[in-house]
C-alpha cells in the first residue's frame, strides 16, 4: 500500500474529487482527516471509510477562514499526532461573466480557491519544521489555469494563482524537505460540475454543452483525478516538486 503509515488531510472531501481521493488514500493505507464545510456529506465519507476498515475522522471547516484552517490542522495532530500529506482540493466555480462579477465575489472566489491553499501550506510547513520532518502537498488546480473562457473570470484568476503559488511554495519549501505539486483536472463528473450545468438554466443541456468540448468525448471520473493526486502525494513522486500535472483527457493540448 503506497500510503501506509501516512497521515493526510484532504479538503473538500465530502464530495466529488475530494471524496474519491479520500477513499483511494484510505485504500492505500493512509489515516485521514476529511475536512469540509458540508458536515452531513463529510461525516458520511468518513463513516464509509471507517466501515470499510480504514481510518478517517471528519472535521468541519471553511477553508477560507484562517481560524478554521488552524483548527483543522490541530484536529489532525490531536487525532493522529502527526501529518504527512495535505491535499488542497476544496474549491468552487462562480459562473459569472467578468463584467457582471463584483469585487466582493471575485475576492470570495480567491479566498476559497487560493488563499486557503496559502493558509494550509503555511500551517502544515510550520508543523513539519517543528516536527523535524518533510511533507507533501498537492493542490487541485484546473485546466482553467492555462486557458481562458468568458464565463468564469474569478475562477480562472484563482486557478492561475494556484499554478503559480504551487511553484513558489515548492521553491520556498524545498530546503525543508517539503514537496508541493498540483494536478489540473479537466471536466470531471462531480456534483460541482452538475451545479455548474444547472447554473446555465438546464442541467442536461449544460452537461451536453460541456461534453461537446471534450477531446475524448467523455468526462473525467473523480477516481481518475484521485489517482494522479495519490501518485504526487506519495513517496513514488519523491523527485517531483513544483509540477502541474494535467489530468484533462487532452483538453489543453488540442
Ligand atoms: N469537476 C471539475 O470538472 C473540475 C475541473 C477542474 C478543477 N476542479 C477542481 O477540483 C476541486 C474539486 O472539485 P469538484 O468538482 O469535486 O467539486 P464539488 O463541488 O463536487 O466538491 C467540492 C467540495 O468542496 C467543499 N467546499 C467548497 N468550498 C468550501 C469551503 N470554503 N470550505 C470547505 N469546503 C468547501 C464542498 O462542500 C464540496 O464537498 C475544486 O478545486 C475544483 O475547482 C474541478
Amino acid at each position: 500500500m503506497r500510503l501506509q503509515g501516512k497521515t493526510a488531510i484532504i479538503t473538500g472531501a465530502a464530495k466529488g474529487i475530494g471524496a474519491a481521493t479520500a477513499r483511494l488514500f484510505a485504500s492505500e493505507g493512509a489515516r485521514l482527516v476529511v475536512a469540509d464545510r458540508d458536515e452531513e456529506k463529510g461525516r458520511e465519507v468518513a463513516e464509509d471509510i471507517a466501515a470499510a476498515g480504514g481510518e478517517a475522522v471528519f472535521h468541519a471547516c471553511d477553508v477560507g477562514r484562517e481560524a478554521d484552517v488552524r483548527s483543522a490542522l490541530d484536529a489532525t495532530l490531536r487525532a493522529y499526532g502527526t501529518l504527512d500529506i495535505v491535499v488542497n482540493n476544496a474549491g468552487w466555480q462562480l459562473n459569472k461573466p467578468l463584467l457582471d462579477t463584483s469585487a466582493e465575489e471575485f475576492e470570495a472566489v480567491l479566498r476559497t480557491n487560493l488563499t486557503s491553499m496559502f493558509l494550509f501550506t503555511k500551517g502544515a510547513a510550520k508543523i513539519w519544521m517543528e516536527q523535524g520532518k518533510g511533507g507533501s502537498i498537492v493542490n487541485v488546480c484546473s485546466t482553467f489555469a492555462v486557458v481562458g473562457s468568458p464565463g468564469y473570470a474569478a475562477y480562472h484568476a484563482s486557478k492561475g494563482g494556484v499554478e503559480s503559488f504551487t511553484r513558489a511554495a515548492a521553491v520556498s519549501l524545498m530546503p525543508h524537505g517539503i514537496r508541493v505539486n498540483a494536478v489540473g483536472p479537466g471536466t470531471t463528473d462531480t456534483p460541482g460540475l452538475r451545479d455548474g450545468a444547472r447554473d446555465t438554466g438546464d442541467e442536461a443541456r449544460g452537461m451536453a454543452s460541456f461534453l461537446a468540448l471534450q477531446p475524448l468525448k467523455r468526462f473525467g471520473k473523480p477516481e481518475e483525478i484521485a489517482a494522479v493526486i495519490a501518485f504526487l502525494a506519495s513517496d513514488e513522486a519523491s523527485f517531483v516538486t513544483g509540477a502541474l500535472w494535467m489530468a484533462d483527457g487532452g483538453y489543453t493540448i488540442v
